[in-house]
């Protein structure tokens, strides 16, 4: 048998194995049992997802996702970063306006990646109250 019949080999199965692993890793996103988590379907059909997890009752890590174009991805990964630090009920005040800003120049074509982003946002703060880990100043 040839050596480099073996090292060849070796080195499609290394080039596989990394194409896999950095697409498990684009299409998942990396929080695991997350706290509070959505996944939004815009009216465009891209799909936005947010995972987020909490600590002390704040948001200490999030995971954005998006099959979407630059925009969408650049709009949810901002969410996620607006997030990072604050409470749940400090979340709900961050909108499309504040995503826009942080992203810099969004084109006005593509304001409603912000507005899903924000939406995506949202709805994974619902499904951490839902699941009653927390409490609002409204609720006591
Ligand atoms: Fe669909 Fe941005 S183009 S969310």
């Amino acid at each position: 048998m040839n050596p480099w019949n073996l090292v060849l080999g070796v080195g499609i199965l290394l080039i596989v194995t990394l194409v896999w692993f950095v697409f498990y890793y684009w299409f998942n996103p990396h929080v695991d049992e997350p706290d509070g988590g959505a996944r939004v379907v815009g009216n465009c059909g891209d799909v936005m997802e947010i995972r987020l997890k909490f600590e002390a009752e704040r948001v200490v890590q999030g995971s954005p996702w998006t099959n979407g174009c630059a925009h969408s991805f650049n709009c949810v990964w901002a969410a996620v970063d607006l997030a990072r630090g604050k409470t749940a009920e400090e979340i709900l005040d961050i909108d499309a306006a504040m995503i826009r800003r942080a992203v810099g120049e969004l084109p006005r074509d593509h304001w409603h990646c912000a507005s899903l982003a924000a939406e995506t946002l949202h709805a994974a703060i619902d499904n951490y109250m839902q699941a009653g880990r927390t409490t609002t100043s409204d609720s006591n």
